[in-house]
């Protein structure tokens, strides 16, 4: 018998195509006693968007982390397990050598630097590249196709700008490196529906036209589902499910626990209980 997370569906995503992302068995201990990542796998096929979803406190920003070597900052560590890109081990990278690599990860909270303007935040994303300011601003013009409305406030301090110009701000900045792909840490948050989906349309563009991969980590699973082609599901640090978007939407306990729908034979709180106790055998 396997303690393997039951997957919704026959075909893995690694299977079906090329695998830029591979996360294999990965445990992450903070402060060298506090066990938080206990055995994560996750695969992300090139040209991919999957998600990662869960809970406040299930491990999603600890697993990017772990992916692109930011966990030091945090008195973290991966203890066991490999990350491999591009068919290559990164787990003893530099979070910079990660990103001259092409990939990169878009913080939580949306990093910008509120003293410099829009146009300036861009501008620090192309910190890694060797190729000259033509390149550069060839691609300063392009990110401004993509987010209009940076370009409207390109001359403005960051700062200033709304919560939703602020996440379109760190996109852009991530994709001044020109990653292959980019880490985005609940790109939702704090931001009104209508603004969370002009974001992930653009997500959604930029994956389409640049094939840059993404591996985004959000509480919102709704719209996560929506947009990512598979998902998998943490919860204290282990993937208890994962599937194809469209299986997970369907499923019943991710619709009763993480989409918040409710079907007419709602289930009762025994219900609930079996279903904690068999995430208990899953874990
Ligand atoms: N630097 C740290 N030191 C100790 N424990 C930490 C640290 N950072 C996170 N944790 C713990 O690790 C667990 C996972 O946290 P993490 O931030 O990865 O969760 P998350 O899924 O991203 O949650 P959220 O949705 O709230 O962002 C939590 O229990 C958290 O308290
Ligand atoms: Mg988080």
């Amino acid at each position: 018998m396997t303690t393997a997370a039951p997957s919704l569906s026959d075909v893995a995503p690694a299977a079906a195509a090329e695998t830029i992302l591979a996360v294999n068995n990965i445990e992450v201990v903070y402060d060298h006693v506090i066990l938080v990542l206990k055995g994560v796998s996750l695969t992300v096929p090139k040209g991919g968007i999957v998600a990662i979803l869960g809970a406040n406190g299930a491990g999603k920003t600890t697993t990017l982390k772990a992916i692109s070597n930011l966990l030091h900052a945090e008195r973290g560590e991966v203890t066991k397990g490999t990350v491999e890109f591009e068919g290559q081990r990164v787990d003893k990278l530099t979070p910079n050598d990660l990103v001259r690599r092409g990939c990169i990860q878009v913080m939580e909270g949306r990093h910008c630097f509120g003293h410099l303007t829009i146009d300036e935040n861009l501008l620090t994303g192309a910190f890694t590249r060797r190729d000259g300011n033509a390149a550069i601003k060839r691609d300063m013009d392009m990110i401004y196709d993509y987010f209009p409305r940076l370009r409207q406030r390109k001359g403005s301090m960051a700062g200033y700008t709304s919560g939703g110009e602020q996440q379109m701000c760190a996109i852009g900045r991530a994709m001044m490196s020109r990653p292959k792909m980019i880490l985005l840490d609940e790109p939702s948050m704090g931001l009104a529906p209508q603004v969370v989906e002009e974001i992930f349309e653009i997500v959604r563009t930029l994956n389409e036209k640049e094939g840059v991969s993404f591996l985004l980590a959000e509480q919102n699973t709704n719209i996560a589902l929506r947009y990512a082609t598979y998902g998998y599901i943490l919860e204290t640090g282990r993937v208890v499910m994962d599937g194809a978007a469209d299986a997970l939407r369907e499923n019943e306990d991710v619709k009763e626990f993480y989409l918040g729908v409710a079907g007419a034979d709602r289930k009762s709180f025994r219900d609930v209980k079996s279903y904690k106790r068999r995430k208990r055998w899953l874990a």
